[in-house]
């Protein structure tokens, strides 16, 4: 995902652009607005987080944008392409570094693992969506 401050920043063509540049197919793709709920359930695994209410309240303040990408371990990939989720702490050149405002602000969302990467993907698009 792009997350509502990098969206709301202008950031989303720098930022799919470094995706593309780093060699992901884009799978599927859509410009969406969670609500309370929905960024709720998305992120339910975090539920017991102390920062849990706030990423929820958070996520579904602006619109966002919802991907599917592919590659080669893509999940470790990505990772390293967006960073640490602190931006004070990310690598130089990296999505969060360039673009996130802060640890909650963080300008995108990446799956930390395959399985949770079908999880996610299915929760955004059907499979009328995926190419
Ligand atoms: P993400 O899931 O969004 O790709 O980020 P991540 O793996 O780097 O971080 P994770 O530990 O999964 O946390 C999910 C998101 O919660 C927000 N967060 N806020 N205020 C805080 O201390 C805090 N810690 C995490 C961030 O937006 C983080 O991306
Ligand atoms: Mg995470």
């Amino acid at each position: 995902m792009i997350k509502p401050d990098a969206v709301a920043n202008g950031h989303i063509g720098a930022i799919l652009d470094q995706i593309i540049k780093a060699g992901f197919k884009i799978n599927a793709m859509k410009y969406i607005a969670l609500t309370e709920q929905t960024a709720g359930k998305f992120y339910e695994v975090h539920k017991e987080r102390p920062f849990y209410g706030e990423l929820v309240r958070f996520m579904s303040s602006g619109p966002i944008v919802a991907a599917i990408l592919e590659k080669d371990n893509a999940v470790e990939d990505f990772r390293k392409l967006i960073g640490a989720t602190d931006p004070s702490k990310a690598e130089p050149g990296t999505i969060r570094q360039l673009f996130a405002e802060s640890i909650g602000a963080n300008a995108v969302h990446g799956s930390d693992s395959d399985e949770n990467a079908q999880i996610e993907g299915s929760f955004f698009f059907s499979a009328l969506e995926k190419f």
